[in-house]
């Protein structure tokens, strides 16, 4: 078995719960039915899995932290907003095997003991929402949603909530405000949703694919899942492999797989046979590495070392043509547009540099300017409300920081 995710890419069409049924699905349901909710929670601890939508958070402790009464009312939400550029994992599994994102989701509301649910789905997927909503009927006229699942006392119902095309609105506790029906912007943290999430109750926030990766953990055991991936970084990552290769797409490998080996083998290389000038690792958050720094392996731990993060794991891949200035231009351009205004310096930071190096890439810059870009990415780290201003100037910092002779010979 090579897959956890996308077993059944190509086999499953869309919302057919009957094929779904003839690979095994929702067997993994019926097994953690049998179990007391506590022992999902040590496998899922067991298995390692860490969050897939950029933090890396591990799932099984996030879990634990919930109070364990199950009569107090708890939620369970999955972050489907997918909104950041070069990111497009998500959607895989939404679109072509939407009942395995509702048997992890039913699985996990039972092990946390939630009582509803919600896809947050970003605006613009209307058609997989709409994949969703069908898949969702189908589960519940089938007996694997809804009231009384497969004949048990156990009740989980997931309603799907369409975005409204915000970045912001993925940070989980902006997401929550956003459900509430107000303006989508982060929360100050503590207190955390474990303790205080939407309406105030209980709440786990999980990404698409870290959900859908339970059926698999509670079907074949934490060692399995194991087997993939290496220490501390198992399982497997859905690589979304965009910009300058011969072959762009969704491609599921184990954790820890070469970055090399996904460019060039994976994806098929450059296209053009031209030369790699640079790769933003795991979506445009990610600090970018130069063509020399993509002998490292994709997960975590790895990327951190090698001063980026796997983040979404949707790969950027730059060849040598490509002006570094103008990708931070577009980069400024989206963080300041997507800051969510709250705190002064997301804000007021991220316009900024846009305005300086928008000003730089039109060849009325000047040295102070990059400078200045610098100074304010080191203001901004650290000192804002979410991690959204963080990344944001990390993203920055990284670009001028690496390639600061083609911003130098932008300048006058
Ligand atoms: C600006 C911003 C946008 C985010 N967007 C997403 C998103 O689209 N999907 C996602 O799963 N997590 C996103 N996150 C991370 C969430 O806040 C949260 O960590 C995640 O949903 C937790 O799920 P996981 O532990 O399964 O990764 C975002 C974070 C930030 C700061």
């Amino acid at each position: 078995m090579n897959n956890i995710l996308l077993s059944k890419k190509g086999i499953i069409d869309l919302h057919s719960l009957k094929k779904y049924i003839a690979h095994g699905g929702y067997e993994a349901l019926k097994k953690a039915l049998s179990m007391p909710p506590e022992n999902i929670i040590s496998m899922v601890i067991e298995s390692g899995l860490r969050g897939r939508g950029g933090a890396g958070f591990p799932a099984g402790m996030k879990w634990k932290f919930l109070p364990k009464e199950r009569e107090i009312t708890k939620y369970l939400i999955c972050n489907a907003d997918e909104g950041e550029p070069g990111t497009f994992k998500d959607r895989q599994i939404m679109e072509f095997d939407p009942h395995l994102l509702i048997e992890g989701m039913t699985i996990t509301a039972y092990a946390i003991g939630a009582c509803r649910g919600f896809i947050y789905i970003r605006g613009e997927y209307d058609w997989i929402a709409k994949v969703l909503i069908r898949a969702l009927k189908e589960a519940e006229d089938h007996g694997f949603s809804g009231d009384y699942i497969l004949g048990t006392d156990y009740q989980f119902c997931i309603d799907v909530f369409r975005g409204a095309g915000s970045y912001i609105c993925g940070e989980e506790t902006a997401l929550l405000e956003s459900i509430e029906g107000k303006a989508g912007r982060p929360r100050l943290k503590p207190p955390f949703p474990a303790t205080f999430g939407l309406y105030g109750k209980p709440t786990v926030v999980q990404n698409v694919a870290t959900l859908s990766s339970i059926p698999f953990i509670v079907n074949n055991g934490p060692d399995a899942f194991k087997t993939f991936g290496k220490p501390r970084n198992y399982g497997t990552m859905l690589f979304g492999i965009c910009g300058h290769v011969n072959k762009p797409g969704v491609y599921e490998y184990p954790m820890g797989t070469s970055l090399k080996k996904l460019i060039y083998e994976v994806a098929g290389g450059i296209k053009g046979n031209k030369g790699l000038k640079a790769v933003i690792p795991g979506g445009l958050s990610a600090p970018i590495l130069k063509a020399d720094e993509i002998d490292i392996e994709m997960d975590f731990d790895s990327l951190i070392a090698a001063g980026s993060i796997l983040g979404t794991g949707g790969i950027i891949v730059l060849d040598e043509n490509v002006s570094i200035p103008f990708v931070a231009q577009k980069a400024a351009k989206f963080f300041a547009h997507e800051s969510c205004g709250q705190c002064t310096p997301c804000r007021e930071g991220t316009n900024i540099i846009k305005f300086l190096i928008d000003r730089i890439a039109a060849g009325e810059g000047s040295l102070t300017d990059i400078e200045q870009v610098l100074r304010l990415c080191r203001c901004i780290k650290g000192s804002t409300l979410c991690a959204m201003g963080d990344t944001a100037a990390f993203s920055i910092e990284t670009m001028v920081k690496k390639f600061r002779g083609e911003f130098e010979s932008l300048v006058k």
